[in-house]
């Protein structure tokens, strides 16, 4: 099978790449370096030993689009490209909303265009939103989400959902009936064991486990714990963190999933095992070998108490789930870290 992964340099793409390669599919990478490196890419050949093939390329922009589909004519897409800070969503709703809406709008005309009817979409658990309980299952209601960037993920789900149905009828114009495969990410951590790649955020790092590395490897003094009189064990917020590589084997699955396939299927991916605040930062330090310095700090706006998946349908119907738990997760954090403290730079 033929991929091509927009937004393929970034973290999560990366990480997919290697998966597919090493599961014998080829991958072809479009990606703008918005929040990326090249030098992603060429360690993700250096691990597989495998050739990419790379475009530097916006993909709301339609004629290269156009162009790239027509040269790889891959079998799927799968559409990492997007902003997905949440405090700068809040800051730049309308940035947000025009690079994430109108990459996916570019890429299903020019993919309607070109033939082409596999998508595998990158969303997340925050579609879930505030009102629904953990474990959180496929056939919830999407609720009401806190910031731009996690409506940006609803309205893309809704896209491409309506896109689907008009084109599975034959006046919709495709020439192959769409298969939609919607996966919503949990709490993508850790690295591939090589420590090649890894997760790489420009500036200071908003989410947990690239703060607790930061500050492993004395980028950062200490760490801030949002709230701790939560109604949990420990009063520390509670999520499902799930290792990268199995994230990215998911890719795979649900990639071979869209080939033989036709509707608009919805997948969590995360492992169902809620960790705590506080619970991450006593793996890591075990991992890292020393205590990782932290401070109770105010509760963060807009977070939610408790997150994990129901993670039984990915099991089911693509046979994946993951595999790998916290301390692997928290070891090949630690390696990417400490053999990279600066990142791809
Ligand atoms: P990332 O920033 O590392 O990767 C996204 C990539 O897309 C970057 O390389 C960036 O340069 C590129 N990009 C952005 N806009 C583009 C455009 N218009 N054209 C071409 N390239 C563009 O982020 P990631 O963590 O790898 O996330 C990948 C996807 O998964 C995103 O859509 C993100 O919203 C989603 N997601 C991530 C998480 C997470 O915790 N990391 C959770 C849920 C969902
Ligand atoms: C956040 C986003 C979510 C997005 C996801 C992508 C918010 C409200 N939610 O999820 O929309 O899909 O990132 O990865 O921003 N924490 C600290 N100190 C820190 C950083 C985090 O205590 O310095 C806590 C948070 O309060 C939270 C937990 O760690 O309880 C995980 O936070 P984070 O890694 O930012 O992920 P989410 O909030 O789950």
């Amino acid at each position: 099978m033929k991929t091509l992964l927009t937004g393929g340099a970034g973290y999560i793409g990366s990480h997919t790449a290697v998966a597919l390669l090493e599961a014998g599919h080829d991958v072809a990478i479009i990606d703008n370096f918005a929040n990326s490196s090249p030098e992603a890419v060429k360690r993700v050949e250096l691990i597989t030993g495998r050739q990419v093939s790379l475009y530097e390329a916006d993909c709301a922009d339609k004629d290269r689009m156009m162009e790239i589909l027509g040269k790889e004519q891959p079998d799927c897409i799968i559409h990492f490209a997007g902003l997905k800070a949440v405090g700068e969503s809040v800051e730049l709703p309308v940035e947000y909303y025009r690079n994430n809406i109108d990459s996916t709008l570019t890429l299903l005309e020019c993919m309607k265009a070109s033939g082409i009817s596999r998508f595998v979409f990158s969303s997340s658990a925050t579609v879930y939103g505030e009102d629904n309980t953990p474990p959180f299952t496929e056939d919830m209601p999407k609720g009401v989400c806190t910031n731009p960037y996690g409506w940006t993920k609803w309205m893309q789900e809704q896209i491409l959902t309506d896109a689907q149905l008009a084109g599975c009828r034959e006046k919709g114009g495709w020439k192959a009936p769409l298969s939609v495969v919607l996966l919503r990410y949990f709490n993508p951590v850790g690295a591939h064991e090589s420590g090649l790649i890894g997760e790489d955020p420009q500036g200071i790092p908003n989410n947990l486990m690239p703060y607790i590395s930061q500050v492993a490897v004395g980028r950062r003094d200490h760490l801030t714990v949002f709230g701790d009189d939560y109604d949990t064990p420990d009063g520390t917020c509670r999520r499902d963190y799930i290792h990268v590589m199995d994230l990215a084997e998911g890719h795979v699955k649900a990639a071979e999933y869209a080939l033989g396939h036709e509707g608009a299927e919805v997948f969590n991916l995360g492992t169902g095992s809620p960790y705590s605040v506080l619970g991450m930062v006593e793996a890591f330090s075990r991992a890292c070998g020393h205590q990782i310095p932290y401070e109770i700090g105010p509760r963060r706006a807009g977070d939610v108490q408790d997150s994990w998946a129901d993670a039984g349908k990915a099991k089911r119907i693509l046979g994946w789930e993951a595999k790998r738990g916290i301390d692997e997760i928290c070891r090949d954090a630690w390696n990417w870290q400490s053999h990279n403290p600066k990142g791809y730079e």
